[in-house]
């Protein structure tokens, strides 16, 4: 007998989530028994039967080098709090009953959601209400517990670390201090890794609140060695002593979580106080999100579908797939989205960037 799985992309797109829809598609056509339904738009989908469909091999085909979803994504959609318009004001109502209705009505077997901390917290909310989740772990901020990195997070790095090589020839030529604001919220492990490996002088991360002295101490240093131009890099998160995070837009009803971005003005304008060089700011923003996944997040998306597709077979919900040194496992969602995975200032990344000469602003 045929079984249906459902599965959708929530929160945030990043490279590699084609790669996990087309694990999933061919892994259960090419071996029968399943037929899997794509839901558009994340969980908002399950409130719109228009937005279900089969997907059938032909529908993925060509998709595997492709950026972004095929199944569309949104960051605003939970149906534990979702926006209706009474008389003309907005309010925000739990429609998750709805969406229960939809899945049985759907006669999902099993719900396979590729999501961050956001959309998998919700997830496991719908699980609790009787859906057969499946979790695989999805954000280029590689900041999900029990899963030694997300898929995303590789080809975010590569497009980081590519901008620093770049930002490093202009560097040179103008004897100047480079600027370059990543994203990652509140972890800074695309800072701290593409710094690592793009030769950056300075790193600054949420999770080492920094001091602008140590940083104008870090660029004369380099000066006074000879060496006329500096790098850094600053996580969207990071933050000075003392100091706050730079805020874009704060958390609503309609915005779940707040928007970061601003630090790179905030440290240009507060070092160029005390040097006397010219400073620029690059924020390198959404390019982190898009474009082709790298090689490496095309074989663990690839990785991650089949195994969600072998979780399913075996009935293992509430669980999430993972990958611990090289292999490809399956751990509790509830595990998972205890809190987020942070860089530990004095762990074996950070000493390393500082054994290299990389100040770290403290
Ligand atoms: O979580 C992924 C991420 O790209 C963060 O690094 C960033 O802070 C945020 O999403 C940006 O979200 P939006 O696309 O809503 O601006």
């Amino acid at each position: 007998m045929t079984q249906r799985i459902g599965i959708l992309t929530g929160g945030g797109d990043c490279p590699g989530l084609n790669a996990v829809i087309r694990g999933v598609v061919k892994g259960a056509i090419l071996q029968g028994g399943w037929e899997v339904i794509g839901i558009e738009d994340g969980f908002d989908g399950l409130l719109a039967p228009e937005k279900c469909r089969p997907l059938s091999l032909e529908s993925v085909r060509g998709i595997l080098p492709r950026g972004g979803t095929i199944l569309g994504t949104t960051n605003r959609g939970n149906p534990f709090s979702s926006p209706v318009i009474k008389d003309g004001v907005t309010e925000y109502i739990d429609v998750s009953d709805e969406v229960v209705r939809n899945v049985e009505g759907l006669d999902l077997a099993a719900l396979i959601v590729l999501g961050g901390e956001g959309s998998l917290k919700i997830a496991l909310e719908l699980m609790r209400k009787g859906v057969h989740i499946i979790g695989v772990p999805k954000t280029i901020d590689n900041d999900l517990l029990e899963t030694d990195v997300t898929f995303g997070f590789n080809t975010a790095l590569e497009t980081a670390t590519d901008a620093l090589d770049k930002l490093h020839t202009t560097a040179e030529s103008h004897h100047r201090v480079m600027i370059l604001e990543v994203m990652g919220r509140y972890a800074g492990w695309i800072a701290l890794e593409s710094g690592i490996a793009g030769g950056a002088d300075v790193i600054l991360i949420p999770e080492i609140p920094f001091s602008i002295e140590k940083i104008c101490q870090s660029v004369q240093a380099r000066r006074k060695g000879g060496r006329n131009f500096s790098i850094i890099v600053v996580a969207e998160g990071a933050f000075p002593l003392q100091g706050s995070r730079v805020v874009r837009e704060g958390a609503s009803d309609s915005l779940p979580v707040e928007r970061l971005g601003g630090i790179g003005d905030y440290v240009a304008r507060e070092i160029a106080g005390c040097l006397d060089m010219d400073v620029r700011v690059t924020v390198l923003g959404h390019l982190q999100r898009g474009g082709s996944p790298s090689t490496f997040d095309r074989c663990l998306g690839s990785r991650f579908g089949i195994k969600a597709l072998e979780l399913a077979e075996q009935k293992k919900y509430g669980q999430m797939v993972a990958l611990k040194g090289r292999s490809i496992v399956a751990v509790p969602v509830e595990r998972a989205v205890r809190r987020l995975k942070l860089v530990d200032p004095e762990g074996e990344t950070a000493r390393c960037a500082e054994a290299l000469g990389i100040k770290l602003g403290r």
